[in-house]
C-alpha cells in the first residue's frame, strides 16, 4: 500500500509524493497500479522503464514528472506483440516488420506513423510514434494481461543513469512512484537501438542493444546513423550531455590517476591493476557482459564519491559502438 502525502510543487506542477515505494514482484499489483492511472517501474531486458497507461493523459503526465522530464521528449509505447502494435499505427513497412519478426520480442524500436489512438502528449506533437516488444517474461505477461499499451521511458530521473536493477531505481525515483516490479538485473543492459525508415532505407536514430552488425546483416547494407541532433527527429539519445554521472567521467587514456580516483575497465583479463578503485566489467574482455555491467558501475562508482572516474574506451564493434556512444556524452558534460 502506499499514501499520497501530499501534493507538491515541481517544475512549476503538482506531482504527488509518496511516503514509500514498494519493490516486489507482484504482476497484479502493478496492473492494479497502471489501472488507477498511476505509474509504476517495470523490467525490461534493456533497463528497468517507468510505465503509464499510454491511454490516460494523466497518468502519462504523471511520467514526465516524477522523471522531471520535458514533455518535449516523446516516450516509447511497448506492446506484448507485433500484431499488437497495428491498432496504433498506419503504416508497418515490410522492411521493418521483417526486422520485427526476427527481432522482436527484443531490444528494437520502430519509428512509425501513428495512427489517431495514440495522445499527442506522448509522441510530443510528432505524427510519428516509437514501438517496440520488450523480452522480459514478467513484463510480457503484464502486457498480456492489459488491454492497454504501456507508454515506458527508462525509469531514471532526467539526464541521469538508466536503471539495470530495482535498486537503480528506487535510488532515484523513491517516493515519487509507488511501485518497482523486480525483475532482477536486466540482460541486455542498453537501451533499445530505435530505428525508423526514410526513402526506403533503414535509419538507425539510436544504437543500442542490436548490434549494428546484426541489422546490416540482415539488411544486406549497414543503415546510416542518424543520432546527432537535427530537424524532424528527436530523441534523448541525442541530446549531446546524457546518461551521466555525478562523479565527473573522462575516458581512461593516457593521464595519471590518483588514489582518489575510479577506474572502470573493460576486461579482469590481462589486466594487472590490484586496485580496489578498478571496476572490471567483464571476465574475458565479452562486450555483452560489460554491456550488461555498464550502468551498473556507473551507479557503483558514481557513489563511492572519487574524485574523478576514468573508463576504458570499448572496441568499436558490436555493443562497444553503442556502449561508446552512450559514454561519449556522458563524459561531454565534463570536457
Ligand atoms: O530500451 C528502451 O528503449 C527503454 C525501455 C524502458 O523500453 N526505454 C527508453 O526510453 O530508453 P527513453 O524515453 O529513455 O528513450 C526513448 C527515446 C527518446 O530519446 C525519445 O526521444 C525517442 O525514443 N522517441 C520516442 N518517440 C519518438 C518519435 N516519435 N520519434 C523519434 N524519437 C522518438
Ligand atoms: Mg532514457
Amino acid at each position: 500500500m502506499y499514501f499520497q502525502q501530499g501534493i507538491h510543487k515541481f517544475s512549476g506542477r503538482n506531482y504527488l509524493c509518496f511516503v514509500k515505494t514498494d519493490i516486489g514482484q507482484d504482476i497484479a499489483c502493478a496492473i492494479s497500479f497502471l489501472k488507477q492511472g498511476e505509474t509504476v517501474a517495470i523490467p525490461t531486458e534493456t533497463v528497468y522503464g517507468l510505465a503509464a497507461d499510454a491511454m490516460n493523459e494523466d497518468a502519462v503526465m504523471k511520467i514526465f514528472e516524477a522523471k522531471g522530464r520535458p514533455t518535449s521528449n516523446p516516450l516509447i509505447l511497448h506492446f506484448p506483440s507485433i500484431e499488437a502494435i497495428h491498432p496504433y499505427v498506419t503504416e508497418f513497412p515490410d522492411t521493418l516488420l521483417q526486422l520485427a519478426t526476427q527481432f522482436c520480442p527484443g531490444p528494437l524500436t520502430f519509428i512509425l506513423p501513428k495512427s489517431s489512438l495514440v495522445p499527442s502528449l506522448i509522441t510530443a506533437g510528432q505524427e510519428t510514434v516509437a514501438v517496440r516488444v520488450p523480452e522480459h517474461p514478467m513484463t510480457l505477461e503484464l502486457l498480456r494481461s492489459i488491454d492497454f499499451p504501456i507508454a515506458a521511458p527508462s525509469a531514471n530521473r532526467y539526464g541521469g543513469i538508466s536503471p539495470t536493477t530495482a535498486q537503480h531505481v528506487s535510488s532515484q525515483l523513491n517516493e515519487r512512484i509507488p511501485y518497482i516490479l523486480d525483475g532482477g538485473a536486466c540482460q541486455t543492459g542498453l537501451e533499445s537501438t530505435i530505428i525508423g525508415l526514410a526513402e526506403g532505407k533503414v535509419i538507425v536514430y539510436r544504437l543500442g542493444g542490436i548490434p549494428l552488425e546484426e541489422l546490416s546483416n540482415s539488411l544486406g547494407y549497414i543503415p546510416e546513423v542518424k543520432n546527432d541532433v537535427h530537424e524532424g527527429v528527436r530523441t534523448s539519445g541525442m541530446v549531446k550531455y546524457h546518461y551521466a554521472t555525478e562523479t565527473p567521467l573522462h575516458f581512461l587514456r593516457k593521464q595519471e590517476y590518483k588514489d582518489s580516483d575510479g577506474t572502470i575497465l573493460f576486461s579482469k583479463k590481462g589486466t594487472h591493476t590490484t586496485s580496489i578503485n578498478a571496476y572490471f566489467l567483464s571476465e574475458d574482455g565479452d562486450l555483452n557482459e560489460a554491456a550488461k555491467n555498464l550502468y551498473a558501475a556507473l551507479h557503483e562508482m558514481d557513489q563511492r564519491h572519487f574524485t574523478r572516474i576514468f573508463i576504458e574506451e570499448f572496441p568499436n564493434i558490436g555493443l562497444g559502438k553503442t556502449m561508446n556512444d552512450r559514454l561519449k556524452r556522458a563524459t561531454a558534460k565534463f570536457d
